[in-house]
């Protein structure tokens, strides 16, 4: 076999693995009250960031990888996100031909929407989704977090898919170096083995303190589970609820691992970005370098700010 059949042939057999994986579960049910008053009347993950809203984003990223299937956990005031996801029969309507949409009915993805009745944390909206896994492994993005891999590279989100099946892991979760005094906002990770791009851990622990932290490795929005995940939360649920007073996934990740269940990292490259929109320091900086990416008007942004800045 020549080099190009050989290659195409270990793409194909990759994509054939990868497609075991063809649920993502967004959870959106949060309050976003960092984000007052921007947010008092409408979900935060529609709040924009370049083109579109935030969670159109989330759903572009996670259906490249051939997922299929999407369920939103949405709640109070988030009805906008399932108005978002519908288009126009036909396409003749008022929404057909958006400039840079994506037409995902086309592309055979599939919606569907569950509520969490109280935003009780992020294990919660998770334990939601049981149905939907319906046995398979499934993907968690979070809804408030846009993951931009440079195209042309291999995305964070099918290192993270390849490494769960290749590892046999119950559960596999993105990381990305923090500064040492943030690590008090994040779930952190105990690495078991050396840190490479993907490791095993020994232990995770939410929010914190510095002298508590076993690295400066954070959760970065991204998981894939098995549905051994249910049975965690299951069991976290039975006790009161961790940090902030909400049932917290990582939480559920740390008694997975107490279980003797296989958890594994994979941390984002130095050219990927995790975009938080959650807090109005982060939301203006992700819309600004989106701005900045957009083939259109990104070079007149760039100048414009330049300006700005000199003065
Ligand atoms: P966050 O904890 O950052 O969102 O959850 P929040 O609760 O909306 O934040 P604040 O503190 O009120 O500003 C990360 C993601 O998980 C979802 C959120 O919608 C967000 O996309 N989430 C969080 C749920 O779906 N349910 C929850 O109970 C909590």
């Amino acid at each position: 076999m020549d080099k190009p059949a050989l290659e195409s042939s270990i793409a194909a057999q990759e994509n054939s693995i990868l497609s075991t994986i063809r649920k993502v579960v967004i959870p959106a049910a949060g309050l976003g009250k960092r984000l007052r008053p921007a947010t008092l009347s409408q979900p935060k993950e529609m709040l924009p960031v370049g083109r579109k809203p935030t969670i159109q984003h989330v759903v572009e990223e996670t259906t490249a990888t051939g997922i299929s299937s999407v369920l939103i956990v949405t709640g109070r005031q988030k009805r906008a996100i399932e108005d978002h996801f519908d288009r126009e029969e036909g396409g003749n309507g008022p929404d057909a031909c958006i400039e840079g949409d994506v037409d995902f009915e086309q592309l055979g993805v599939s919606f569907f929407f569950v509520r969490q009745s109280r935003a009780r944390g992020l294990a919660d909206a998770v334990s939601l989704a049981e149905e939907f896994a319906a046995g398979e492994p499934f993907v968690v993005a979070l809804g408030d977090t846009i993951l931009y891999s440079p195209s042309g590279t291999d995305p964070l989100l099918r290192r993270l898919m390849q490494t769960h099946l290749s590892t046999c892991a119950s559960a596999t979760v993105a990381v990305e170096t923090v500064a040492k005094e943030d690590v008090i906002k994040y779930g952190i990770v105990q690495p078991r083995t050396e840190i490479g791009d993907a490791f095993e851990l020994s232990g995770i622990i939410e929010k914190p303190t510095p002298s508590e932290a076993p690295s400066q490795l954070a959760v970065a929005s991204r998981y894939v589970f098995n549905v051994e995940v249910f049975d965690a939360i299951r069991a976290i649920k039975a006790q009161p609820p961790g940090k902030g007073g909400e049932y917290q996934l990582t939480d559920a990740i740390r008694w997975m691992i107490h279980e003797g269940l296989k958890v594994f990292a994979v941390r984002l490259r130095s050219d990927e970005v995790r975009y938080d929109i959650g807090n109005f320091g982060s939301y203006f900086r992700a819309f600004a370098e989106m701005g900045l990416r957009d083939p259109e008007y990104g070079a007149d942004l760039e100048a414009h700010l330049r300006v700005l800045l000199q003065k």
